[in-house]
């Protein structure tokens, strides 16, 4: 069972489209997705999931998809959070929290504060969130903090990044066919195993995860090292 589970939540915009609706309609209804993911995830004893909801780039779509997502963001959190704290599901973000609007900000906090003891599943929110910039942000917490050249190791970088404690992912999952990362955990997809899917986020469900989860059963999982080394464990 992987540990970590991140997800590229893509197609929303497709899914409405194909049915002449505003793409809004399309992120509504992947929200119902989230709520079937997160159910899915906590039940077969995933301890991280981390959800790709927002990217840096996005920021760049016409303002009203902008808004609505906010929007939507806001409603989740106020309607979930009583259910996901019964369930002891830890809601955390890692982005530029900072450029989100002030409400929506205030209501994460609000979230994160509620739901801070709960310890079966941290649902991990990637809110205006690009790996280049948490890479970035990272190296210059090093060089504020005096990291020399000859100090900056990968512990020194990883223990700056938004998140230090998850572990990096095992399974990442990504909707909607297209084969990309879209700037998502650059850094800690190194040894990632990618699941990519031509269902659309808001067709994702219990179903889809375990199909996912089914196929990552198949994997072998090598980081770097021979079959032989493998089969023998790690010190062979
Ligand atoms: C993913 O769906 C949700 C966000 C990026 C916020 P899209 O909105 O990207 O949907 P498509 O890819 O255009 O179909
Ligand atoms: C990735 O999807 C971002 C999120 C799912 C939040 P995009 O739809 O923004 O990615 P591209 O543009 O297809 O690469
Ligand atoms: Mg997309």
């Amino acid at each position: 069972m992987p540990r970590h589970v991140a997800v590229i939540m893509d197609g929303n915009g497709r899914w409405a489209r194909r049915r002449h609706w505003n793409r809004v309609r399309g992120h509504r209804e992947g929200i119902e997705s989230v709520r079937a993911l997160v159910r899915a995830a906590r039940d077969s004893g995933v301890r991280f999931l981390t959800v790709y909801a927002f990217s840096t780039e996005n920021w760049g779509r016409p303002d009203r998809e902008v808004q609505a997502l906010m929007g939507l963001l806001r409603r989740f959190l106020q309607v979930e959070v009583p259910e996901l704290k019964g369930k002891g599901v830890r809601v955390r973000s890692i982005g530029d929290i900072a450029r989100l609007p002030p409400d929506a900000r205030e209501t994460l906090a609000w979230a994160e504060a509620e739901t801070a003891a709960c310890g079966d599943l941290d649902l991990c929110l990637a809110l205006s969130y690009g790996g280049r910039q948490e890479i970035l942000q990272a190296v210059r917490r090093c060089l504020s903090d005096g990291v020399t050249a000859d100090a900056l190791d990968e512990d020194a970088l990883r223990s700056r990044l938004y998140a230090p404690d998850i572990p990096d992912p095992d399974l990442l999952i990504r909707t909607s066919g297209e084969l990309r990362v879209s700037n998502f955990l650059l850094w800690q997809l190194a040894y990632t195993e990618i699941y990519v899917t031509d269902t659309l986020w808001p067709e994702f469900r219990e179903e889809q995860f375990r199909e996912a989860l089914a196929s990552y059963r198949q994997r072998a999982r090598r980081f770097g090292l021979t079959d032989e080394q493998c089969a023998g464990g790690r010190q062979a």
